[in-house]
C-alpha cells in the first residue's frame, strides 16, 4: 500500500507546502496552513469502477453534449453564462441563511419536471426539506432526494440513478471514506470536492457543491477548490437587504462578475429581472456626500449611490476606510487630487460606502467616489439629477470606461437630466432630456461641477 503523504494547505490561497510553517508565503496571511493528507486513495474504493476516461480526437468528441441546461431561473442562467454545462461542477457559496439551499431547491424542483434531478441533504432532515417545498408550493413528485453525508454513497447512487443534475448540500458536512479528517476541514473538503469533479467528469453529471463560505475564508476558503471546479458563484445576502446577489467569480463557460439578483420573499427566492435601480433608494433629504454613478456589472448596468463622509482628524494618523470599494484606490484618488487640484485631505478622516451593501469592482466608479468626498469635504449638496461615472488616472485625467452610451441611456430612462463623464464617453447625439458634460481630467470635472 502507498504510504499516505502529508502536505500543509493554506485555507486561504490554496497554496501547498511540504512544511508547516507559521505564515503562508504566499498570501502572507498567519496561521492559516493546515495539514492534509494526499492519498492513497485508490479509484476502485470510489463507487464509480464501470467509468473509465478514453482517449479520443478531438474531432470525435460529441460537442453537443455540452448544450446548457436552462434551470427555469434567467438570473441563474445569465450568471452560469447560460444555463448549466453538463459534466460541469459548481460551487455556490455564501453565508449561512444566505438563501443557497432555498434557491438550489426552487431550481432543482423546476428541473425536475423534465430531468432526473438529485438534492442530496446532508444538513437538513428530508422532513424539513419537504416541509421547506411544501410551504413554498414546489412540485414535489419529480425530485429524488436523499439525506446522506457519506461521499462513496452518493457516488453509488449517482452510479445507479444517473441524474443529470446532483446538488450536495453542503460540501462540509460531507465525508470521504479512507480520509481521516473531521468533514469540514481542509482534508476532507479538497478530498470529496476532488472525488466529485472526478465523477462529475466521468458521468458527464453536472454538480453542484453548496459552501458554508465566506470572503475571509471561513472553514475551508474558496481558494482551497477555486482550482477544481469550472464555476464558483457567490450569493451574497446585504446586511437588511431582501435582495441577493449571485455573482460569478469564477466561470469557465461564461463571463465573471455576472450579477444576477434575486429577492428573498416569503414565498421563496423570487428573481429581479431589471435590477437597475433597485439598489438606489434615496430618502427625500438631500445631503452633502452623496452621489449616483452607474456601474456596469457582468453585462448590464447598475445605478448606485455612492456616499462619503470627511471629518477633522481627531488625534493620530488620516483614516482612510471604503466599503464596498477598494480601498487603496480611494488612498490613490486623494492624492490625484492633492497633486492635481491642490486640495489636500491629509487632516482629514475619510470614509467612502456604497449604499445598499453592493461591491463595486470597476474603476468605473473613480469620478463619483471622488466627487462624494469633495461634496462631503465642502458641505455642498449635489444635484439629485447628477449622474457621474469615469476612471481616474494618476496623472489627473479622465480615462473612458466601457459601455458608456448604456450606462447614460439607463441613467436617463431612471430621471437623471444631468451627467459628467469622460471626454471619450460623451454620446456622439445629444440626448433628449440629459445634458452630458464631457471632460477630459479631474480639473475639468471640478470646473463643470462649479458651474452646476
Ligand atoms: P436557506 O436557504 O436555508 O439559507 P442557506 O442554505 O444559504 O443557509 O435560507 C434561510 C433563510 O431564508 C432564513 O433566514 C429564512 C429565509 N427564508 C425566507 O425568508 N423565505 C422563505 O421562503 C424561505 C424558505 C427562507
Ligand atoms: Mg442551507
Amino acid at each position: 500500500m502507498a504510504k499516505v503523504k502529508t502536505a500543509y494547505v493554506c485555507g486561504d490561497c490554496g497554496a501547498e507546502f511540504a512544511k508547516w510553517q507559521g505564515q503562508c508565503n504566499t498570501c502572507s496571511q498567519w496561521n492559516t496552513l493546515s495539514r492534509v493528507s494526499i492519498g492513497p486513495i485508490k479509484e476502485a474504493n470510489f463507487g464509480f469502477t464501470g467509468v473509465t476516461a478514453q482517449i479520443q480526437k478531438l474531432d470525435q468528441v460529441d460537442a453537443s453534449k455540452a448544450l446548457r441546461i436552462d434551470t427555469g431561473f434567467a438570473e441563474f442562467n445569465r450568471v452560469l453564462g447560460g444555463g448549466l454545462v453538463p459534466g460541469s461542477v459548481v460551487l455556490i457559496g455564501g453565508d449561512p441563511g444566505a438563501g443557497k439551499s432555498t434557491l438550489l431547491l426552487q431550481v432543482c424542483t423546476e428541473l425536475a419536471r423534465s430531468r432526473k434531478v438529485l438534492y442530496v441533504s446532508g444538513e437538513e432532515s428530508l422532513q424539513q426539506l419537504a416541509m421547506r417545498a411544501t410551504r413554498l408550493n414546489l412540485p414535489l413528485d419529480g425530485l429524488d432526494v436523499a439525506a446522506e453525508t457519506r461521499a462513496q454513497v452518493i457516488a453509488g447512487h449517482i452510479e445507479t440513478h444517473k441524474p443529470e443534475v446532483v446538488v450536495l448540500d453542503s460540501v462540509q458536512v460531507l465525508q470521504m471514506e479512507g480520509v481521516d479528517a473531521t468533514p469540514g476541514s481542509v482534508t476532507q473538503v479538497r478530498e470529496t470536492a476532488g472525488f466529485f469533479t472526478r465523477l462529475a467528469k466521468l458521468t458527464n453529471t453536472v454538480i453542484i457543491l453548496v459552501g458554508h463560505i465566506n470572503k475571509e475564508g471561513g472553514l475551508a476558503g474558496p481558494k482551497v477548490l477555486e482550482h477544481m471546479i469550472d464555476c464558483f458563484l457567490m450569493l451574497d445576502a446585504p446586511a437588511g437587504s431582501r435582495y441577493r446577489t449571485l455573482r460569478a467569480l469564477k466561470n469557465r463557460f461564461g463571463a465573471v462578475n455576472e450579477l444576477g439578483v434575486f429577492a428573498m420573499t416569503d414565498a421563496g427566492m423570487k428573481e429581479v429581472s431589471n435590477p437597475s435601480a433597485i439598489f438606489l433608494q434615496r430618502g427625500d433629504v438631500d445631503s452633502p456626500g452623496s452621489v449616483a454613478t452607474v456601474t456596469w456589472e457582468g453585462t448590464r448596468p447598475l445605478l448606485v449611490e455612492l456616499q462619503a463622509l470627511v471629518d477633522d482628524v481627531n488625534g493620530g494618523y488620516p483614516k482612510r476606510v471604503a466599503v464596498g470599494l477598494d480601498q487603496q484606490r480611494l488612498a490613490m484618488h486623494l492624492a490625484v487630487l492633492h497633486r492635481h487640484c491642490g486640495i489636500t485631505l491629509s487632516d482629514q478622516d475619510v470614509y467612502a460606502n456604497v449604499v445598499g451593501g453592493v461591491r463595486i469592482t470597476e474603476t468605473g466608479a473613480d469620478l463619483a467616489l471622488l466627487l462624494a468626498v469633495l461634496s462631503s469635504f465642502r458641505d455642498r449638496v449635489l444635484p439629485r439629477d447628477l449622474i457621474v461615472f469615469g476612471e481616474i488616472g494618476l496623472t489627473g485625467e479622465l480615462r473612458p470606461v466601457a459601455n458608456g452610451q448604456e450606462r447614460l441611456r439607463e441613467a436617463a430612462k431612471h430621471g437623471f437630466k444631468q451627467a459628467i463623464v469622460p471626454f471619450a464617453n460623451r454620446p456622439r447625439k445629444p440626448l433628449p432630456n440629459m445634458a452630458v458634460h464631457g471632460v477630459q481630467n479631474l480639473s475639468g470635472a471640478l470646473e463643470v461641477l462649479a458651474g452646476i
